[in-house]
This record gives structure tokens, sequence and C-alpha cells, in this order.
């Protein structure tokens, strides 16, 4: 039986934190490693482009989405692993898409919406901010997924809208032209935590209080120690179901330690010792993809060697299907 292709995307818009890494990264190499699918990784530098525009930025933001996934383990061999940008199928396809989509379907688009809400409200031009790469975000991620004949597209909640995009400008091209593209389903890891951030609030980075992942061992404590707590005095028994400190320790100890953490909180461990003990657990875990991360970061013709290996494999699977697209819709006599 042929394997499901599981693809997904991450844009270059920020640095990689923890919220990321549990949430997105660490469940995609839990099901790379099944055996069960074909994975499909990119990095989608293209979609990164519509907030970031400052070219060294872009630059190192790129090449750290693809040092970050390389250091936590993702095997190339195993996983078809490229940079958008190498593909040129997916700009083609995109613009073919674009002509099946029909226009209210992007300005119903979540993203686009919240800018022009809030435009509204302040009472500026509704499209200021927006540029047209951001209004049709969700078609270039159509084509991402559609030209890959993706089964499954592993997302975070707030790409949802997106994955049903792709489904609907598939179904409007099958209708049109025949049973062309699978139409793909989105999967939402509903038991990934919400990872709090060092407010409390859930961490992103749009509220500035992340934990970066590759930060140096000082700097990771230094972000320890500043994770808000509430004022329960060492000694009292503490809800290790309602502290940020330990949600965060469960995502890098093992069964063992975990149990272990637990019962020290029904002892009254003192928030300053949880601390101590959550950096110990992280940075034992970060240590070496930190160095690994390092090193590629240093040595960016070692990453560009590994994403053009990644593009050819997936440029041979991209050009057949657009080969027949372009078929359907009359390109060639
Ligand atoms: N839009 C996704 C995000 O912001 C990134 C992305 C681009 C993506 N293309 C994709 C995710 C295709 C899954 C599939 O997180």
């Amino acid at each position: 039986m042929l394997k499901k292709v599981v693809l997904t995307g991450i844009k270059p818009t920020g640095r990689v934190h923890i919220g990321n890494y549990i949430a997105a990264i660490k469940p995609a190499l839990q099901l790379a490693q099944t055996q069960d699918y074909n994975p499909v990784y990119f990095i989608a530098d293209y979609h990164g482009l519509t907030f970031i525009q400052n070219k060294e930025e872009f630059n190192h933001l790129s090449y750290g989405i693809a040092a970050t996934w390389l250091a936590l383990g993702l095997d190339p061999d195993r996983v078809t692993f490229y940079r958008q940008s190498d593909v040129p199928e997916i700009f083609e396809l995109s613009w073919i898409l674009a002509c099946a989509t029909p226009k209210g379907l992007m300005n119903r688009a979540h993203a686009y919406k919240a800018i022009v809400d809030k435009n509204e409200q302040t009472g500026v031009d509704p499209d200021i901010g927006v540029n047209m790469g951001l209004y049709t975000y969700p078609i270039l991620m159509a084509s991402d997924i559609l030209l890959f004949q993706s089964d499954i597209v592993p997302v975070g909640k707030d790409q949802i809208q997106h994955v049903e995009i792709a489904r609907d400008i598939a179904g409007s091209f099958n209708r049109t032209y025949g049973s062309t593209f699978k139409l793909p389903e989105y999967k939402v890891d509903e038991h990934t935590a919400v990872i709090p951030g060092l407010d409390g609030r859930k961490m992103s980075k749009s509220y500035n209080n992340t934990i970066p992942l590759f930060e140096p061992a000082e700097t990771l404590k230094n972000l320890i120690n500043h994770i808000k707590t509430d004022s329960t005095p060492p000694g009292e028994p503490k809800s290790p179901s309602d502290s940020s400190l330990f949600l965060i320790y469960k995502e890098f100890a093992n069964s063992d330690q975990i149990n272990k953490m637990r019962e020290k909180y029904q002892h009254g461990i003192g928030w300053g010792e949880a601390k101590k003990e959550l950096f110990l657990v992280m940075n034992s875990f970060l240590e070496e993809p930190r160095k690994k991360y390092n090193e590629l970061m240093a040595a960016p013709e070692r990453i560009d060697e590994i994403l053009s290996k990644g593009a050819e494999r997936a440029r041979a699977l991209a050009i057949p299907l657009l080969e027949e697209v372009k078929i359907k819709i009359g390109r060639y006599r």
C-alpha cells in the first residue's frame, strides 16, 4: 500500500521557541519516525516574505528554521526536506490555482480579516499593511499542499482554515478540469498542552514571552528564572497541573522524572528549586541539539547541500503532477 503523504511547513518569521518545538516540531519528528507515512517537511520561506522584508533577517531566519529541524534530529534521508523557494513548480501551480479561487474566499481568510478589522477600528484605510502576498497567502499554501497530493497536514489551530481553503480550491479545480488533486485533511494535535510563556499567557512571539530553543545555557537559566510563579511558599503543596514550570518540565523529562517531580510538588518543592530542576532537564535535552544548531549555522553551505538534495526529490514528485495539470488546463496542443 502507498504510504500517506504527511506534509507541513514552517515559515521563517521569528526565532523558534520551545512552544513551536513542543506543538509542531516534536510531533512532526515523531510522525516521521513511525514508517507509516511519507513525510514532506519544508521551510515556507516565501510565505515568510509576506512579513519579513529585511534581507539579512529573512536569510538568517530561513537558515535558522532549517538548522533547527536538522539539529533536533530530522533525517533528510527519510523526510523530503526542502526550501519552498527551491521548488519553482509550487509558484507556477499557485498561479493556476489562483485562477480557480474565488476572490471572496480570500476576503474571508482570518489573517487578512484580522488586519482589516483592526484598521477599520482605528479608522485608517482598511488595506493598510496588507500586501498582495499576504492577501493571497492561502493560495500559495494550497499549492504547497496540493502539489504533493498530501493526505495529512499537521498544523496549529490557527492554520485549520488554510487547510480548508486548500480543500475548497482543490474541489474547485477538480470540478472544472476533472479529478486531479487529493483533498487534504488537517491534523491538530489535541493532546499537546498549550505551552505557557514567561508571563503565564500562551507562549507566542506576539506576546514577547518566549523561551527561544537554542539560547546559551546561561541565558536559558535566566529566562527560566523569569517564569512567573504564584506566591505559595516553599513547604506548601503545589498543584503540578496549574504550574507553568511543571507543564514545560513534562515536555523534556522522561516518565520517571515526571512522576518524581509530581511528588516533589505534593511535598511542597519551592519555586526556586523547581526552576533549577527545570533548567537541568531542559539543558541536558537541548545541549546536543544546540551544539549541532550552532555548527550548522556556522556552515550554511552544509544546510544548502541538504536542502538542495531535498529540493531535487521534491521536484521529482512535483513535476509530473504539474505536467498533468498543464495538460488539463490546455497548456499543450
Ligand atoms: N501557514 C503556515 C504557518 O503559518 C506555514 C505553512 C506554509 C504551511 N505552507 C504550509 C503549513 C503548508 C502546512 C502546510 O504556520
